[in-house]
């Protein structure tokens, strides 16, 4: 492929090829020296029009620990500021010969947009509530380097799943890999599509809880709510955000997942989120080499099938 939209595009073994790649890249995070030539002479531009701590610095990582010539564009600092449309800020930038474009925007199909507008590679870090592959890739790649297999396994998506895109990505990429999903929130916070997703719903966190092998919280997205429509934190927090009470009830070792940034005391508990079964600094760390992966991939297009 040209360009990374959707984990749906993916096939297993694409998935499998990226994991491979990625653990590759692993072995030279321990090393004193990161750096390797693989990418010198290319160059990417990170286009984020909507705010990013860890996708925005862990691309730009990724790049730099290729030796691609990074190049960061914030909406702020930006002619969007202006008025300047998203067609022309893409084709400006496409005027400046990058070998691949990272884009984060508000709008649902903004990836799409520019990769069919684009001849280089367009990879999505998050579009609206559309999709955020990179993520449900990073947070995959973490629970396949913890388990060794995905498949069999099953895994709780749990808070606001209506405005989330690592969401519905990770419900696509989680059945994909043969895991089994849940999905817990309160019913105003569920899509309304949700009937047709292959998930299992909940509106109980203790039955949601029982028997799952990994849990993963999500960040009521409240910029994406509607004023008057925002549930209150502290009855949310008491209803379904996760405490010690309700790892209690999973299975044994069972694995603490958040794509960040958290609200600690809201959807997770802080203790929960320091423990020693919370994986989030690890889904950090997965975040630059399946990252280092992708950029490979997309800008080499190796591993086409
Ligand atoms: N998980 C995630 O996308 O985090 P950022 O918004 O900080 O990039």
């Amino acid at each position: 492929h040209k360009d990374l939209l959707d984990v749906v595009q993916l096939s297993k073994s694409e998935v499998m090829a990226i994991f491979e790649t990625a653990g590759r890249f692993q072995e030279l995070q321990e090393r004193p020296v990161k750096k390797v030539p693989t990418l010198k002479g290319r160059s990417v531009i990170l286009f984020f029009a909507e705010p990013s701590t860890r996708t925005k610095t862990s691309f730009d990582v990724a790049g730099k620990r290729l030796s691609a010539d990074t190049f960061s564009l914030a909406k702020s600092s930006s002619s969007l500021t202006k008025g300047e449309s998203l067609k022309d800020t893409a084709l400006t930038l496409q005027a400046m010969a990058p070998d691949a474009i990272v884009i984060r925007h508000w709008c649902s199909g903004a990836a799409r947009f520019l990769a069919d507008r684009l001849d280089c590679s367009v990879i999505n870090a998050g579009d609206g509530r559309h999709a955020h592959p990179t993520q449900a890739l990073l947070d995959s790649f973490t629970l396949y380097q913890e388990w060794g297999d995905v498949a069999g396994k099953t895994v709780l998506i749990l808070g606001d799943i209506a405005h989330s895109r690592v969401a519905r990505s990770n419900v696509i990429l989680l059945n994909k890999l043969g895991a089994s999903v849940r999905i817990c929130g309160p019913r105003t916070l569920l899509p309304p599509a949700i009937r047709k997703w292959p998930v299992k719903v909940y509106s109980d966190l203790n039955e949601a809880m029982k028997g799952v092998d990994a849990v993963m919280c999500l960040r009521l997205q409240l910029e994406r709510q509607k004023e008057g429509l925002l549930p209150d934190l502290r009855e949310y927090a008491r209803t379904f955000g996760l405490a010690q009470r309700h790892v209690d009830l999973a299975n044994p070792e069972v694995r603490i997942l958040h794509p960040g940034p958290m609200n600690r005391g809201v959807e997770i508990s802080s203790d929960l989120a320091d423990c020693a079964d919370s994986l989030v600094l690890d889904q950090v760390s997965s975040g630059v080499v399946v990252r280092m992966a992708l950029l490979f991939l997309y800008m080499t297009r190796k591993g086409e099938e």
